[in-house]
């Protein structure tokens, strides 16, 4: 009896824990709460496929159960041979053609979704829809360039895309393999420097109410010492709204400072060089750092701070610290910075503005 002591701890121990986990499912970063139309139809595969298996499971762990109740080894029956089926047509027949059914009823809706998700001609040349949004995703080493290139706007870190609508993306990498993944809305897709990986996402309103309007990316590709922190955030709004914030984009000016200690931020911007790797305008493209024109609109900071003025400041004077290996630390002499020529680049840099 005691025998089962440990194996009951753990079967407790397990259930805990997927009751625990269960709460982690969060709507703007769960697979498990699908937020748009790839999203759904990789979640119904997941529940298809995990029926199978389950399914499996429960028959043959019922057989098994069955088979050693019934066929034990009786007292008097030690003399007697049970009938022997080694190699019985029948038998054979049976569990091979069964997991051959099984395989069909998986592999038809998965082939016909990978055809479905794989469809990107709105996006190519001969077949191109003129209202379908194309986006340009760069990863470089711990953050995400989006550039839109109809509409000849470009931002860092931050996906703004309309909802209820497929949004098509060039994927490329600029110097070592990352992958482009959004959770709730869809599977993940490699980043290459050597092609361009091409798919849709569709990000449905109703998801986007749910995650407040939010959904957390991933780089899901083990790239360097910052990995885990190369986060972008991804902002998708009504169609309205979101031709309103392109508008807003291509006609932005370059935002002048609002006060003394931010125009003091803007000469500093200069004085430490971050405008040599660093656009402040809507429409540049910059390979070297991410685009700082709407910077103060962003949700997060570096990615992986909540965006405040303290974590700005915290992230200015240490970068290392907070995203090690990251291309900004030691660009510039961080460690000599004042608190007044912190506080002014703060100030600055949270009035990069693109909307009122
Ligand atoms: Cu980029 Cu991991």
């Amino acid at each position: 009896m005691k025998n089962w002591l440990p194996n009951m701890r753990f079967f407790s121990l397990f259930g805990l824990m997927a009751l625990l986990l269960a709460g982690c499912g969060k709507p703007y970063l769960s697979t498990l709460q699908p937020a748009g139309e790839v999203a759904d139809i990789q979640y119904n595969l997941m529940l298809l496929s995990t029926a199978i298996m389950v399914l499996v499971i429960i028959v043959v762990s019922i057989l098994f159960v069955y088979v050693v109740v019934r066929f034990r080894r009786k007292k008097g029956d030690e003399a007697i041979i049970p009938k022997q089926v080694e190699g019985s047509h029948k038998l054979e027949m049976i569990w091979t053609i069964i997991p051959i059914l099984l395989l069909i009823v998986l592999a038809v809706p998965v082939v016909s979704a990978t055809f479905k998700l794989a469809d990107v001609s709105p996006m190519e040349e001969e077949t191109r829809d003129e209202n379908a949004i194309v986006v340009n995703v760069t990863a470089n080493l711990y953050w995400w360039e989006f550039e839109y290139p109809d509409l000849g706007i470009v931002t860092g870190q931050e996906l703004i895309v309309p909802t209820d609508e497929r949004v098509y993306f060039n994927l490329k990498a600029s110097d070592v393999k990352h992958s482009f993944w959004i959770p709730s809305v869809g599977g993940k897709m490699d980043t290459n420097t050597e092609n361009v990986n091409r798919f849709w996402l569709e990000f449905s309103q109703e998801g986007t109410d749910k995650a407040d309007g939010l959904f957390y990316g991933k780089c899901a590709e083990l790239c360097g010492p910052s990995h885990a922190l190369m986060d972008f955030k991804v902002k998708p709004l009504p169609r309205e709204e979101f031709d309103q914030w392109v508008s807003d984009m291509q006609n932005a000016e370059v935002s002048e400072p609002a006060s003394d200690l931010a125009a003091q931020g803007e000469e500093l911007f200069t004085t430490y060089n971050c405008i040599a790797c660093h656009a402040i305008d809507s429409k540049e493209q910059r390979p070297t750092a991410p685009n700082l024109a709407n910077f103060g609109e962003r949700s997060s900071i570096a990615g992986r701070y909540e965006f405040t003025e303290e974590n700005l400041k915290k992230w200015l004077k240490d970068p290392e610290a907070a995203k090690p290996g990251n291309k900004m630390s030691y660009s510039y002499d961080h460690e000599g910075m004042t608190e007044e020529e912190l506080d002014a680049l703060a100030e600055y840099l949270l009035g990069l503005k693109v909307q009122d």
